[in-house]
Order: C-alpha cells, then sequence, then structure tokens
C-alpha cells in the first residue's frame, strides 16, 4: 500500500469546489471531506451532468451522507454561457444520482449565488483558495467575467475537462468543455495557474473489483453509498460507452491539489474551439516549445492509479468514521 505522504501535513488547502453532481462529483466531494489536507470552504453547483436544481440538491444529499453541516452549499448557473444545455443522463440518470436509494437531504442551500460566492471568497483570500472544477466552467468564466481580478488573487485553479487525444461526446470534445465550450475558453484565456486533468488522464483511474472490495471491507453507510453509485456508474458506462470499469474523473482534479506527485503532468498551449463544426469542445493541445506571449497550463498526462485509490478510499474511510456519515432510514445496504 503506498504512503501517501502529503496527507495532513503542513496546512490544509482551502479549497472550493465548483461540481456537477453526478456520481464521480460526488466521489470528488467525498474525497475533498475525507482529507485532511483539504479544508472545503464551499460547493458550488452548475448544471451540467443535471439541471443545476438537481445538481444542487445531490450536493445537499451529499454534504449532508458526509456530515459537512457547515459547508455551504451554493447554487450557481442553469445553463451554458450562450448555448442550450445538455445534459449527461445517460450516465448519471434521471436525478444525477441515480442508483442508491433516494436520500432526502438536511443540508440546504445556501443564499446567494455561486458566481457572487466564488468572487467574493476569493477576493477576501487572495492567494489563498485554490478552485477545483469539475462541471461544465460556467460558473468560473461567469466569476472572471464579474471580477477579473480573481485570476491574480486565486491560488491555482484545477480542472476535471478536456483531453489532448480523443473525446467522449464527441470523437473531440470531452463533456465539462463540449457543453459550454465560450466558458471553457475564458478560462483557458485568464492569467492564473491552470491544471487541465482530462480524459487522457482520468480514464487511468478507473473503479475495479479491488476498489469495490475495499469498499465493502469500509462498511460504513457512506462507504455502501458509494458502492451504489458506482454500480450504477459501472452498468451505464458498459451500456453508453463499452468500457468495462468505468472512469471516475472528478476526484483526479482533488487528488492533484492533495498530492501532485501522484501525478505527470506536462505544459502545453491548450486552446478551447468554440467554432468547429465536428469538433466544438475540443481542447486542441500544443506540447510543443513554449512561445513569447502564449499561455501554458499544466496537462495531467500519467496517473498512480493504485496511489489515487489509496488516496479516495481512505478519504472515505474517515469520512465514514466521523461523527456524520449516517444515512436516513430508508437506505438499504448494498446488494452482496
Ligand atoms: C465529466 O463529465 C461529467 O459527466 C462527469 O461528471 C465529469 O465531470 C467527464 O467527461
Ligand atoms: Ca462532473
Amino acid at each position: 500500500m503506498r504512503h501517501v505522504q502529503q496527507l495532513g501535513a503542513g496546512h490544509p488547502r482551502k479549497i472550493i469546489l465548483d461540481c456537477d453532481p453526478g456520481h464521480d462529483d460526488a466521489v470528488a466531494i467525498a474525497l475533498a471531506a475525507g482529507s485532511p489536507a483539504i479544508e472545503l470552504l464551499s460547493v458550488t453547483t452548475v448544471a451540467g451532468n443535471q439541471t443545476v436544481e438537481k445538481t444542487t440538491r445531490n450536493a445537499c444529499v451529499m454534504c449532508t451522507l458526509l456530515g459537512l453541516s457547515n459547508t455551504p452549499v451554493v447554487a450557481g448557473c442553469s445553463g451554458p454561457l450562450v448555448r442550450a444545455l445538455r445534459t449527461a443522463s445517460e450516465f448519471s440518470g434521471a436525478s444525477g444520482l441515480d442508483g442508491p436509494p433516494p436520500v432526502e437531504p438536511t443540508v440546504v442551500p445556501a443564499a446567494g449565488h455561486a458566481v457572487d460566492w466564488i468572487v467574493d471568497s476569493v477576493m477576501a483570500d487572495p492567494g489563498e483558495i485554490t478552485l477545483v472544477a469539475t462541471g461544465p466552467l460556467t460558473n468560473v468564466a461567469m466569476a472572471l467575467r464579474k471580477e477579473p481580478a480573481i485570476a491574480q488573487a486565486v491560488r491555482e485553479v484545477v480542472i476535471m475537462g478536456g483531453a489532448y487525444s480523443r473525446g467522449n461526446v464527441t470523437p473531440a470534445a470531452e463533456f465539462n468543455i463540449y457543453v459550454d465550450p465560450e466558458a471553457a475558453r475564458a478560462v483557458f484565456e485568464a492569467p492564473w495557474r491552470l491544471t487541465m486533468m482530462g480524459l487522457d488522464l482520468t480514464h487511468q483511474a478507473t473503479f475495479g473489483c479491488d476498489e469495490e472490495r475495499r469498499l465493502e471491507e469500509i462498511g460504513s453507510p457512506i462507504a455502501r453509498f458509494m458502492i451504489e453509485l458506482m454500480r450504477y456508474f459501472r452498468d451505464a458506462y458498459r451500456a453508453a460507452a463499452g468500457l468495462e470499469d468505468p472512469p471516475v474523473h472528478d476526484p483526479c482534479a482533488v487528488a492533484y491539489v492533495i498530492d501532485p506527485t501522484l501525478f505527470e503532468v506536462a505544459s502545453a498551449h491548450v486552446e478551447v474551439e468554440t467554432s468547429g463544426t465536428w469538433t466544438s469542445g475540443m481542447t486542441v493541445t500544443d506540447f510543443g516549445p513554449a512561445r513569447p506571449g502564449v499561455r501554458r497550463v499544466d496537462v495531467g498526462i500519467k496517473l498512480d492509479r493504485e496511489g489515487f485509490w489509496e488516496l479516495v478510499l481512505s478519504a472515505v474511510e474517515r469520512a465514514g468514521r466521523s461523527k456524520a456519515g449516517s444515512l436516513g432510514s430508508n437506505h438499504s445496504p448494498a446488494r452482496a
């Protein structure tokens, strides 16, 4: 078992998790909640896997299950900047979190809008907050437009989105970028430190039998909830994408903040295609030499899969031991 050295070392990293739960977003929330290396300031939501009403409710469900009663869940944009919303119900179902029996959240959304929340939090704590975005980049782009100075005030931005060798909605485009390419373009053009965890990286984060067995051993209510989430996700991925084991994309972005040594990244110039007939939403990636005046971002290339799952599963284990990790009485245990 790999020893994850950065856990708990030094001050926890403050993050805002902007997401669209979503099965893999739910795992990202659990990782952030259960890691001593992270201080989860708030969960902001956006339309993506499902409508923003549903993704917000799902974020509240996860915060309820994880005992995050003091972590604000703040709803954000209900659709992309200029396009109609396209959801991913083929992977996440009608609720956006299909699989486990429904949970009635006791956490309710905070007042206000995610865009204001992001701007106000980042500007109030310059240099300290990392923005982790695991859904379409609508809220992040709107925050930039409202207060461009967040680009200097944020510590860094890590996104799950894009790819350099493939797509998943189209042959060229990954879902989060495809849904709102105009927003993504604004985020890639902003003068901040940006890391892109795209499909080339996240397809290494597959959930297999060993990970399911480990969740069964943990056996807590949150672990059982995750088993049911992942079984649904696996079946959906088999049916919709023909993959044996599902790639669990979104926690890769959180894991990178916790322990970057689990990742190999490379510097690249990335442009987001917004007008191509066949390529809209593509992240066109050039790993060639840097050129003066051309912005570079870090791109995830290689994942230490074993270390990644150790990080995620130990966070789930920790969350299950906390005072919370409880489920409503309508929750039945996972199938054996
Ligand atoms: C991304 O799309 C969403 O459906 C997932 O939650 C993930 O953020 C993968 O392409
Ligand atoms: Ca997502």
